[in-house]
């Protein structure tokens, strides 16, 4: 009986992590601790910890009198809405939640599990970086961790939330990862902080401003979703879980019960404005098409030109790709191409269906974007349809010019369905500019030039500003009203429930990264 006792004492001193103090100041900081958190990351009494009497072997710098069991990170194995997932959470109250060599064999003992057993993996990162005491074992432990990372990429999907710091090359882990969650005001991620910076390039930037969730959100894209705070953060983890699958060779579960309103079927005929040079909200017509409340945006602040995101289709998870003429017109430029690339690969790896709307005037024209690598940026997307073998359907709402029409899952880049609204333009480039090209000695030598250019406009649109001449080709397979679109998309992604395609035997492909 009192070797049970010692069990139970013993685990009770390793769920204190760094002790009390610790865990106020951990609490001061509108922080949970690592433990709260997993407890309300996973289903309620479903946790199961391993490892939590792993202790350092380090003795430098007075290391071997300050043990603590669990050395700084709470590893283990729970389930969300009852599926498995393996889960690190790291102890910012034992030694600022620094990597040992210990700490990261428990990281990567819980990432090697997640991959045999096919299920995602879930990091909560908060930590000071490398156990500065240990040196270069604790270096090779995140070298050992970013391996693991990509070699489960497109295994089993990877998600890491940044609760606290994350430094150095501690970052290059999440970054592996396919989505990361950050915390607003608490969390900070960036290669080298405030005082490298201020050394090497003069300039003064606070943490936050150099790399907290806001920054990451807008500038970088280095981060997918922004909290307000933990409990956000860890409620937007379980419903992310909900649109993937386990693994690459499971499907993303159904749910189902969902709903649909079908007033929004009245409703989306009205989105488009009359004027072509108009903007709307590209997001209203994806709410009309997909199950009620059901599209989880992803990269909501980063290149809003595009809009990328889950959703659901009679309970079915698809991923969407919609250019946004509410912003920059939906041009494709740098960042929105990197962007769609990205989440196009994702949905890709874990069979997710993509479903493509189309508004696209064409690239962004500019020696920044030429000179900042447009083309081999603009190729990722390109790149990254082209490989796709999901079932894919493009929606063309109205422009679809030049080759960014091309990009945006054409036929010709092996979509299975593509279909356009009456309102669709489906040519080399607006009519306007086309005019100006191919009727330029008419327009120079008319009495009235402007006269003549408008003439010259209306007739090009009149011959493509439509979607009939891509039908008549077979370019686009059917011209239907918006109104009829989910029922269209939800019959076409229904038909291609069981598309099998495999890419050409090869050791793997050569994106422009
Ligand atoms: C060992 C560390 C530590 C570390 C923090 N601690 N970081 N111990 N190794 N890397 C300890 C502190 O000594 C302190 O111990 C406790 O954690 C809490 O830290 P504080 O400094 O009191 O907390 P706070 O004021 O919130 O500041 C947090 C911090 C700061 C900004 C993270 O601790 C910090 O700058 N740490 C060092 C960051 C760093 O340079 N790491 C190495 C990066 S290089 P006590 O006992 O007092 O509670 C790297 C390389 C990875 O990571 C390479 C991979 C390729």
């Amino acid at each position: 009986m009192d070797k049970n006792k010692e069990l139970i004492e013993k685990r009770e001193q390793s769920k204190l992590g760094g002790g009390e103090e610790r865990i106020q100041k951990q609490h001061a900081k509108s922080k949970l601790t690592a433990r709260e958190r997993v407890t309300l990351l996973l289903d309620e009494g479903s946790f199961h910890e391993i490892g939590m009497f792993v202790e350092h072997r380090s003795t430098s710098f007075g290391l071997d009198k300050n043990k603590i069991p669990g050395d700084g990170v709470v590893t283990g194995y729970g389930t969300v809405h009852g599926r498995t997932v393996y889960v690190f959470s790291q102890d910012f109250t034992v030694l600022g939640g620094s990597l040992s060599e210990t700490h990261a064999a428990k990281i990567c003992r819980i990432m090697d599990l997640a991959v045999k057993n096919g299920a995602p993996v879930i990091g909560l990162n908060d930590s000071g970086g490398a156990r500065i005491q240990e040196g270069v074992v604790s270096l090779a432990g995140y070298a050992d961790i970013f391996y693991r990372n990509t070699r489960a990429s497109g295994v089993i999907p990877q998600l890491s939330v940044i609760m606290g710091p994350c430094a150095g090359g501690a970052v290059y882990s999440p970054a592996l990862t396919d989505f990361i969650i950050m915390v607003e005001d608490s969390s900070y991620m960036f290669v080298t902080g405030p005082n490298v910076v201020k050394t090497v390039t003069h300039e003064e930037v606070s943490s936050e401003d150099l790399g907290g969730a806001k920054t990451h959100a807008e500038k970088s894209g280095v981060n997918h979703f922004t909290a307000e705070n933990d409990v956000e953060a860890l409620k937007k983890v379980r419903d992310l879980l909900t649109y993937m699958p386990q693994n690459a060779n499971e499907l993303a579960p159904e749910i189902k019960s969902y709903e649909f309103n079908k007033t929004k079927l009245d409703t989306i005929n009205t989105i488009l404005p009359d004027n072509n040079q108009l903007p709307y909200d590209i997001k209203r017509v994806i709410d009309s098409v997909v199950d009620d409340n059901t599209f989880k945006e992803v990269h909501e602040d980063f290149a809003k030109n595009i809009v990328v995101g889950f959703a659901r289709l009679e309970g079915k998870t698809i991923g969407i790709v919609a250019n946004q003429p509410a912003s920059l017109a939906g041009v494709l430029d740098i960042d929105s191409s990197r962007k769609g690339a990205r989440f196009v690969r994702f949905c890709d790896a874990f069979n997710i269906p993509l479903l493509v709307f189309e508004d696209v005037p064409g690239f962004l024209p500019g020696t920044d974007q030429e000179w900042n690598g447009i083309i081999s940026n603009g190729a990722k997307l390109l790149y990254a349809f082209s490989e796709a073998t999901v079932p894919r359907i493009t929606v063309i709402t109205r422009k679809a010019y030049g080759g960014a029409f091309d990009v945006m899952n054409s036929k010709s880049i092996g979509a299975d369905l593509n279909f356009a609204w009456p309102t669709a333009e489906i040519a080399v480039m607006g009519a306007k500019g086309a005019a100006e090209i191919i009727f330029k000695r008419e327009i120079a030598s008319a009495d009235d030039p402007e006269k003549k250019w408008l003439e010259k406009e209306a007739e090009y649109a009149e011959m493509f500003a439509n979607p009939y001449r891509a039908a008549e080709r077979g370019i686009i397979d059917d011209v239907i009203l918006p109104s009829e679109t989910r029922d269209k998309v939800i019959a076409g992604f229904k038909t291609l429930e069981k598309k099998a395609e495999e890419l050409p035997k090869k050791k793997h492909g050569n994106i422009p990264l």
